[in-house]
């Protein structure tokens, strides 16, 4: 049946078991914005077999969408669905279940209380003490260090520090590792589209949007999507797992400068010249060598020459036991 079609309870999608009753969610504050219309928190009872209310994020799609964006949206809703039928992952925002007997349309995805990770991020500039909170063992390292020598001391919070941007960086390799395994390219992995649930589990979401072209669009907080695509993708179109293993590259840069805005000081019409020339952005100062190395692994030209997401989460460990 045509997405469009107005007949009786049309059926958009071709599985049915996930249609989930609408009067069983209550809907309320908005979220966020997504790409076709708001997203909104709800309490939804009895969602998948959970006794109870569960609090869960709604993507739906806004009134005066178009038909193509409708279609879109429901593409998004098939791309969900299909991940959804090879299981479920903790570092991936979850598929629920939909309502789409009936207009708006609506996507029921698990909800992350603590928002996306770039502001996340951002946030440890001010509250440094933060990461002390996150690991366990981060006292235990403190007390080896001695409080009255500054060196010493502020190794340690270093040390600290790495820890949890690597366990945040291999959070984000075994997410999209489940996702490649799973056939599915994500096409535009950032750390705004990476959420932070409690217990600091960070999962990847909206990695079912269909994209149509428009990344010289700044996103609604002006970041230029370019700024995370490989020459490949940007030229020719050509998306794998690897044109997402080179947006990943870039998200390891956005986790160790904090939630660092990438080639800031280069004029976007003059970023693709200087890469195909060979440059790419420094290390950051939190980053270790090892780390910085993975990163420009990730940013190879040739996208045979990037790691996999499986070698990549086998690196980051190999790096967090060294730290750790
Ligand atoms: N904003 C957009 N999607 C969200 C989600 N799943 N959880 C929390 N905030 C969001």
């Amino acid at each position: 049946p045509s997405v469009m079609s107005s007949g009786s309870r049309p059926s958009i999608i071709r599985d049915d078991a996930f249609e989930f009753p609408r009067n069983r969610l209550m809907i309320q504050e908005i979220l966020g914005q997504g790409a076709f219309g708001v997203v909104r928190l709800a309490t939804a009872s009895g969602i998948c077999k959970t006794p109870g209310t569960t609090l869960v994020a709604v993507k739906t799609i806004r009134d005066e969408a178009t038909p193509e964006e409708r279609s879109e949206f429901v593409k998004e809703l098939e791309v969900m669905i299909s991940v959804k039928q090879c299981g479920s992952h903790k570092n991936i925002v979850n598929f629920l279940g939909c309502c789409t007997q009936d207009d708006p349309l609506c996507v029921i995805v698990e909800y992350c209380k603590k928002g996306n990770l770039r502001d996340y991020l951002i946030s440890f500039r001010s509250h440094p003490d933060d990461f002390l909170r996150w690991w366990d063992n981060a006292e235990i390292l403190m007390s080896t260090a001695d409080p009255d020598d500054p060196v010493s001391s502020n190794a340690a919070r270093d040390m600290v520090s790495q820890t949890v941007l690597l366990s945040f960086s291999r959070q984000i390799a075994q997410g999209m590792e489940f996702l490649a395994a799973n056939k599915c390219i994500h096409r535009d992995l950032a750390a705004r589209n990476v959420l932070v649930d409690s217990d600091n589990v960070l999962k990847i979401a909206d990695f079912g949007l269909a994209r149509n072209g428009e990344y010289y669009k700044k996103t609604s907080r002006g970041q230029l999507p370019v700024k995370w695509m490989p020459p490949e993708a940007l030229f020719d179109q050509k998306y794998t797992e690897k044109s997402d293993v080179w947006s990943f590259g870039v998200v390891l840069w956005e986790i160790f400068t904090l939630g660092g805005m990438p080639y800031s000081t280069i004029p976007h019409e003059d970023l693709y010249s200087k890469l195909v020339a060979g440059y790419r952005m420094e290390r950051p100062p939190l980053a270790p060598e090892s780390l910085y190395e993975t990163m420009k692994g990730c940013w190879n030209h040739y996208p045979d020459k990037r790691p996999d997401f499986t070698l990549l989460v086998m690196i980051l460990e190999r790096q967090l036991v060294r730290v750790a």
